[in-house]
């Protein structure tokens, strides 16, 4: 066997408990959890105790200093991504780091090139990109079977799914509602399946019309007197190629559905809902439809977690990328930036 993967979780919150650790204990003769840090104490010891992780600590850099790792989970808080995942980059680490990559496009920029100074791969949660509707699409669209895909819809859209836990409705902490939260990973995937082209310009919209009141808690009873973030996003984004993307992201609207993550391609040659995968294409005089037969049933996160643990392993670099985390957060900053001017905001080539 291969020399294991020493790694370290800063921030024993619910993903480190219920997506990165229970992954990685998995891979157990690829990977040993050696380090657990939260500024909260009881947190991590916790955790700790919970999962068998034998040094905790309440400070991430006293983690890197003192323990030799190889790799790091960032599962903090979107405020602290940049300046933790920087420290463990530096510290010479390999990281995955939750979405959304961080609260500014400056603070990408500095992950990413922090990342390719010291050699490193940063990389990020965005989970819905290890989905298998994704994965088999991405087969389909890499031999051209939609052919240019010029438009995208994007929809992430809870009826009451505002979250009554944790720091979501917390803009200072966050940086955002549900555009960062669950807007984030549709937009992701539909950017995947595109070809992560440059933006050119946004316009965005956003409300914040049910969340500053008491209603119906289907995802717990939020703090609405003290809800921070809009409770819906929209906006559109044109790149620099031609193609543009509609989005609309809530964690409460007044719709039919509670619950609807969907991402919807056109493109020249065909085009494809892809939760759940159907291709729609013209052939032969006929307008057809695709549906698979069958999917694996592989759970999204683990295979994130198995692709991060080999890449680390192998030196290989992941599918999702520090240079693709910075287009993101340029387009989820810039819908707020338009949001907030009431005007679109351009962006120019650097
Ligand atoms: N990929 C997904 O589907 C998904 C789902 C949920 C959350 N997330 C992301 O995971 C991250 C954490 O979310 P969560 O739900 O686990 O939050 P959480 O509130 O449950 O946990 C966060 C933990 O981080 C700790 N913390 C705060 N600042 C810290 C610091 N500077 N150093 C170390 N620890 C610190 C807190 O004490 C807390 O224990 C967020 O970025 C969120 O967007 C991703």
């Amino acid at each position: 066997m291969e020399k294991a993967l020493r790694v370290g979780i800063i921030g024993a919150g619910g993903i480190a408990a219920t997506v990165h650790i229970p992954n990685y204990l998995k891979q157990k003769n690829k990977v040993e959890i050696v380090a657990i840090t939260d500024v909260a104490k009881e947190n991590a010891k916790a955790v700790a105790k919970t999962f068998n992780i034998n040094q905790v600590f309440t400070d991430h850099q006293e983690m890197l200093k003192e323990v030799e790792l190889d790799a790091v989970s960032v599962c903090t808080p979107n405020k602290f991504h940049a300046e933790v995942t920087i420290a463990a980059l530096q510290a010479g680490c390999h990281v995955i780091c939750e979405k959304p990559p961080a609260m500014t496009v400056e603070e990408a920029q500095k992950m990413a090139e922090t990342a390719k100074q010291y050699g490193k791969i940063l990389t990020y949660g965005l989970s819905f990109r290890h989905t298998q509707e994704v994965d088999t699409l991405k087969r389909f669209i890499d031999e051209n079977e939609l052919g240019e895909i010029y438009a995208a819809r994007v929809h992430a859209i809870r009826r009451r799914g505002i979250p009554g836990w944790g720091v979501f409705t917390n803009k200072e902490l966050q940086g955002g509602g549900p555009l960062i939260d669950i807007g984030v990973h549709m937009l992701d995937a539909a950017l995947y399946l595109m070809g992560y082209p440059e933006p050119d310009t946004v316009f965005g919209v956003t409300y914040q019309k049910l969340g500053n009141k008491p209603g119906v808690g289907l995802a717990g009873h939020w703090d609405w007197e003290n809800f921070s973030i809009e409770d819906m996003a929209r906006g559109m984004v044109t790149f620099k190629n031609g193609a543009s993307i509609i989005l609309e992201s809530a964690f409460a609207a007044n719709t039919e559905k509670h619950d609807e993550m969907s991402v919807s391609l056109m493109g020249e040659s065909g085009g494809a809902d892809v939760f759940p995968l159907k291709i729609y294409q013209e052939k032969h005089q006929t307008l057809i439809d695709t549906t698979p037969s069958f999917l694996p049933a592989k759970d999204n996160y683990e295979l994130q977690m198995e692709r991060f643990i080999d890449c680390c392993l192998n030196e290989d670099q992941p599918i999702s990328t520090a240079e693709q985390g910075v287009i993101l957060q340029k387009i989820i900053n810039g819908l707020y930036e338009s949001a907030d001017k009431g005007e679109p905001v351009k962006f120019f080539a650097e």
